[in-house]
């Protein structure tokens, strides 16, 4: 029989690598195979704490967008739209999760908008509130890896609990309100699956995680040595941003114009009645 002191080489199974670009956008690769393993095709760095802040200024800031949200058209457009497409009954909501908010602490261009992004979330959930089917409770979680200490101080002081990935992904459920204020479409699909049959979802929109998974999957059928799960990954993404579209309204935000400059274009995806088509 054939000896040989070397070592089998082991299988190589590509990993999924998830990295940070400057503007927030989370970028998903997959490990190249070298000789000495796999490595990480891209890495990342994050940019710095705003060491001038502290929790009671992120609460200053946090009533002064929010004074200026109250007052919005688009405030009211989202109360009214609620009040069209509430369930009979009620809302059957349990929880309230955010994912991808940003950091609200971090010196980047989007912070603002993750202060403004906390304030809708947290105004949906006041509006649902008063008009849930069971629960009297809902209670608010929020998931983002960039969140600094400072961050899960300033949302522990406004009632969020904060969550470590996945715990986000294994929490929600149907009953579940889902707010993603814009994420790569591979990292929203756990929520997707879910929010098909949850009643209320706020995410960037589907068109456009349909348009992202064709591109990635025409990109990849290109390739001949693409990794079939990932394949897989854009055809699921596909079907359940088209099934979330065949079950619930699209309701686009009107563009609000707030004093800071920050486009919140999101959209809301309410689930139709049964007797609805
Ligand atoms: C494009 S940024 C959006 C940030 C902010 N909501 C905005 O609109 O400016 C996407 C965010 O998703 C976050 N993210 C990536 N993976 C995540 C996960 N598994 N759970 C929650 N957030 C995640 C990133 O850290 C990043 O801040």
């Amino acid at each position: 029989m054939p000896h040989s002191s070397r070592r089998p080489r082991k299988p190589y199974h590509p990993k999924r690598i998830v990295s940070e670009t400057e503007d927030g956008w989370s970028r998903v690769e997959h490990t190249a195979p070298t000789r000495y393993g796999s490595k990480p095709v891209v890495t990342s760095s994050l940019p710095a704490v705003d060491r001038s802040l502290t929790v009671q200024k992120l609460l200053d800031e946090h009533s002064r967008c929010k004074q200026q949200w109250i007052e919005s058209e688009a405030r009211r457009w989202l109360q009214q739209l609620l009040a069209r497409q509430m369930p009979e009954g009620g809302w059957s909501l349990n929880k309230a999760v955010c994912v991808a908010l940003g950091s609200p602490s971090l010196s980047w261009a989007n912070r603002v908008r993750s202060v403004w992004q906390l304030i809708m979330f947290m105004d949906l959930v006041d509006m649902v509130r008063p008009n849930l089917k069971h629960a009297d409770v809902l209670k608010l979680y929020a998931q983002e890896p960039r969140f600094t200490s400072l961050d899960k101080d300033f949302l522990q002081s406004l009632g969020v609990a904060v969550l470590e990935p996945p715990q986000a992904e294994e929490l929600a459920d149907e009953s579940a309100l889902i707010f993603i204020p814009c994420l790569e479409w591979l990292l929203e699909l756990p929520f997707m699956l879910v929010a098909v049959k949850s009643q209320l979802y706020v995410s960037s929109s589907m068109h456009w995680i349909i348009d992202e998974a064709e591109r990635s999957r025409n990109r990849l059928s290109a390739d001949t040595k693409s990794d079939t799960s990932m394949l897989e990954q854009c055809d699921n993404a596909i079907v359940a941003a088209k099934a979330i579209l065949d079950t619930h309204h699209q309701n686009k935000m009107p563009e609000a114009d707030f004093a800071d400059g920050h486009s919140l274009a999101l959209t809301i995806y309410t689930l139709k009645h049964e007797q609805e088509d």
